[in-house]
């Protein structure tokens, strides 16, 4: 009897605890999302008929299986309100919850898109003064992500408080907080994806407003300057990042433009390093099979959706070469070293500063991108050409 009320009184006294616990293992994004975002290659175009075929091949491709799961519509759905104020599509889609429907069948999960302005950045209807009404809608659809972009809200804030940063940034947080609070009282679980490009260095606030996710930048495009820069970008942002909340340099570009098969293979590494969210960009009817295997290569989505959820840091940089570590769940290390330089440049022997990478000398090294060990660390040699990177992972 006295043990049966010690473990109650134990209970009562952790439960506090296993309560928090289980509601930080419960968040959507305890590791970065992984999907497909319709913005990058479909951009105004998309259509639903897209949104199904891209949903096929994210199963058909092994992306799905590889957690490619969110299948997120970005701008340009949108219609007109009704007298009631309820929100509609427009003809290029005649039914979201069919289409949601479908997503759900194949095993995905369907993102949706607005703004808490009264426009879009596309121009069409935001949720501004109709933010339950339409986290309401979004629920009743079977909506499982929102992404809540910043657009004509800026105008509403300029006029509000002209001239008054802070004031305008006061109402920007109130806005993406309310669009918060209208999500939890739907009941539904969805990732919040905040974007409003970095602004009043969102990263320092975007958790505590419910975002899952927030973009720290401006729209990245399909060239190797856009990746190179916004990567570099993240450097001193890792401490923002953790389970349940991340930081978001943009969606994939992987597949799209004119990128090679090297500078594709540093975005998404670089990603993987940065604990990004995963949405790929791409025409997914136009995959090849290079592409595939980068998008889909195992080891390296493994380091970024690690459980630790520790984005890397920069530990060293000189000139065009960069390295940039991050430790793992299992105590090991993964390390990227990249050359964003112009020139070729040839790597001999370089020194991987494996202490700042919290490594040893005698650490076991795997090439991620090769699939291969490469023995021990300190011995690690290599060449790196214009725009390529190596990624590794450091057991002891
Ligand atoms: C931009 C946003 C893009 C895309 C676009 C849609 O503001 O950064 O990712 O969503 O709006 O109009």
């Amino acid at each position: 009897m006295r043990i049966v009320v010690r473990c109650i009184v134990l209970f009562l006294a952790l439960a506090p605890f296993v309560s928090s616990q289980t509601k930080s293992t419960a968040s959507p994004a305890a590791t970065p999302p992984m999907g497909w975002n319709s913005w990058n290659w479909f951009a105004r175009k998309v259509t639903d008929k897209d949104v199904r075929q891209a949903a096929d091949i994210l199963v058909a491709s092994g992306m799905r299986d590889a957690g490619y799961v969110y299948v997120n519509i970005d701008d340009t759905w949108e219609g007109q309100r009704d007298a009631a104020g309820v929100l509609h599509t427009n003809e290029k889609f005649p039914d979201m919850k069919v289409l949601a429907d479908y997503v759900h069948s194949k095993g995905l999960k369907l993102g949706i898109y607005s703004s808490p302005g009264p426009q879009t950045c596309a121009g069409f209807e935001g949720s501004y003064g109709h933010e339950q009404q339409d986290a309401d809608l979004y629920a009743s659809w079977g909506i499982d992500y929102l992404k809540y972009d910043l657009c004509s809200f800026r105008r509403t804030m300029e006029q509000a408080a002209p001239g008054d940063k802070l004031k305008q940034n006061e109402m920007m947080r109130a806005a993406y907080e309310k669009m918060h609070q209208a999500i939890l009282k739907t009941g539904r679980p969805m990732v919040y994806s905040l974007c409003q490009y970095g602004d009043d260095s969102v990263w320092q606030w975007g958790a505590q407003i419910g975002g899952n996710l927030w973009r720290d930048t401006d729209d990245i495009n399909a060239s190797f300057n856009s990746i190179a820069l916004i990567g570099r970008a993240q450097a001193g942002l890792s401490k923002y990042a953790g389970p349940g909340h991340w930081n978001d340099p943009d969606m994939l570009e992987v597949g799209n433009g004119k990128l090679t098969l090297d500078e594709n293979r540093t975005h998404m590494g670089m990603w993987a390093m940065l604990a990004a969210p995963l949405l790929a960009g791409n025409n997914l009817s136009q995959l090849t099979p290079e592409i595939t295997a980068i998008l889909t290569n195992r080891e390296v989505i493994a380091i970024n959706q690690d459980p630790l959820g520790r984005e890397a840091e920069r530990i060293f940089a000189e000139g065009p070469i960069e390295i940039w570590a991050r430790p793992l769940a299992d105590g090991s290390r993964a390390i990227a070293v990249f050359n964003f330089g112009e020139d070729e440049s040839f790597l001999r022997g370089i020194n991987l500063h494996l202490k700042e990478a919290g490594a040893g000398d005698e650490w076991k090294a795997r090439d991620l991108w090769a699939g291969k060990d490469v023995g021990p660390a300190g011995n690690y040699k290599l060449t790196l050409k214009r725009h390529e990177s190596v990624l590794l992972k450091l057991t002891r």
